[in-house]
């Protein structure tokens, strides 16, 4: 199992190639003191560069009359690839009750907003939004399980949990060296994501760059955060045939291989017709609608896990998708096609989205950086 560095331009666990676990979770501050918030951020950075160096938090034991340090199950394990990401929320900015907590406001991205409610989502607010949020990846849940949990513990009095999730397999490569994993539909997903290896596309797609927007420099070298929780009829799907499946992705299922013809990683043609001249990669066909060429040239970087929660009252597995994707301005990137995959996709029958968040990821930090320290 590998080790991240932590520090670096960028945060670590976006480009970083998917690890095979991921824990998310979402916060609010519980405090209005500015100080007490730069003072959670602080020690979440010391904590983190701790984590991810495979360290207990707090460095070892302290006196034997007070409770540990670090909690204890990570003891003995290697880093296991972890890698922490932090971002915050637009209600960091204006709380619920619209007031400016930390004298924040001026500073809050134009494109840091709620995210708007799209056709036919489900969202549970108990699963959405959030002031804070860090994103845990890494090739052992038990590791990921430890991060959150101590760094929730440190946040004891100035922030509280207010969801997480648990995913159990990375539904995208971020690395051209990745073999592409599958969602619990069964087909390969990630194949055409944006990866580590593009640089010039991460400048263009990915990393915010100073002088988007004027507002907020401090976010400069970050990026957005996009997170939904969709779940998915897997009962349905399973009764659905391997020619629906593969018409409504409109990739085949054993290779990943556009219905066009070819291999997985050959561009799909979208002009390409059977004999009786319907398109071979139908209009409402998942990669069609999602496609580059559909959104005027955008791209994203998906980073999502399968979870499951167990099941419903009535019988059915709790299971889906928890999506992750970083984009440059989720305004150009991710709502428009947000809304037409809602209206248009044939994936959506089969979709349910219960939640949902927007944060802002700091640029990474030096030896002597805290995350978010642009910000105040
Ligand atoms: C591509 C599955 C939701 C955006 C794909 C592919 C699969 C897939 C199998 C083709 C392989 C690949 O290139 O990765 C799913 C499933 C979803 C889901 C099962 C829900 C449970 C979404 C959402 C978005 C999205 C919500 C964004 C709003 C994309 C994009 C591509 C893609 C941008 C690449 C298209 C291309 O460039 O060819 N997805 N997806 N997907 N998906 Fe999804």
């Amino acid at each position: 199992a590998g080790m991240y560095a932590f520090e670096g331009p960028h945060q670590a666990g976006i480009v970083t190639p998917a690890q095979d676990r991921m824990y998310f979770a979402s916060f609010d501050v519980t405090t209005r003191s500015r100080e007490r918030l730069v003072a959670l951020l602080q020690d979440w950075t010391r904590a983190a560069r701790e984590l991810t160096a495979g360290r207990e938090v707090g460095g070892g034991t302290l006196p034997y009359a007070d409770p540990p340090a670090d909690t204890g199950e990570a003891i003995g394990l290697p880093a296991s690839g972890l890698t922490l990401t932090f971002g915050v929320g637009p209600s960091l900015f204006t709380g619920a009750d619209g007031t400016d907590r930390f004298g924040l406001g001026g500073r809050r991205p134009a494109a840091l907003e709620t995210l708007p409610h799209f056709p036919k989502d489900h969202l549970d607010p108990s699963r959405s939004d959030g002031d804070l949020c860090v994103q845990a990846c890494a090739d052992d849940p038990q590791v990921a399980f430890h991060a959150i949990r101590n760094l929730t513990r440190l946040a004891f009095g100035t922030a509280a949990l207010r969801w997480s999730q648990l995913g159990f397999g990375r539904t995208s490569s971020t690395s051209s060296s990745q073999e592409t994993p599958r969602n619990l539909f069964g087909f390969k997903d990630g194949t055409a994501n944006l990866k580590a290896e593009e640089s010039g596309e991460l400048d263009r797609h990915l990393w915010v760059a100073a002088g988007d927007d004027p507002r907020a420099d401090w976010l400069a070298g970050g990026t957005y955060l996009v997170a939904r929780r969709i779940s998915m009829r897997i009962e349905t799907w399973d009764r659905t045939s391997l020619r629906e499946q593969e018409g409504i992705f409109g990739r085949d299922r054993a290779q990943g291989a556009p219905l066009s013809g070819g291999r997985e990683f050959d561009r799909p043609d979208f002009t390409a017709t059977s004999r009786d001249g319907a398109p071979l990669i139908a209009t409402g066909s998942h990669v069609r609608l999602a496609h580059p060429s559909q959104n005027d040239g955008h791209r994203m970087l998906r980073r999502g896990y399968n979870y499951t929660d167990g099941d419903t009252s009535l019988g059915r597995m709790d299971a889906g998708l928890f999506f992750v994707a970083f984009v440059r301005d989720p305004a150009r990137q991710y709502i428009p096609l947000q809304n037409t995959l809602a209206r248009q996709d044939a994936l959506t029958e089969y979709l349910q989205h219960t939640g949902s968040g927007l944060f802002a990821c700091p640029p990474g930090v030096g030896p002597d950086g805290w995350i978010g320290e642009g910000l105040f």
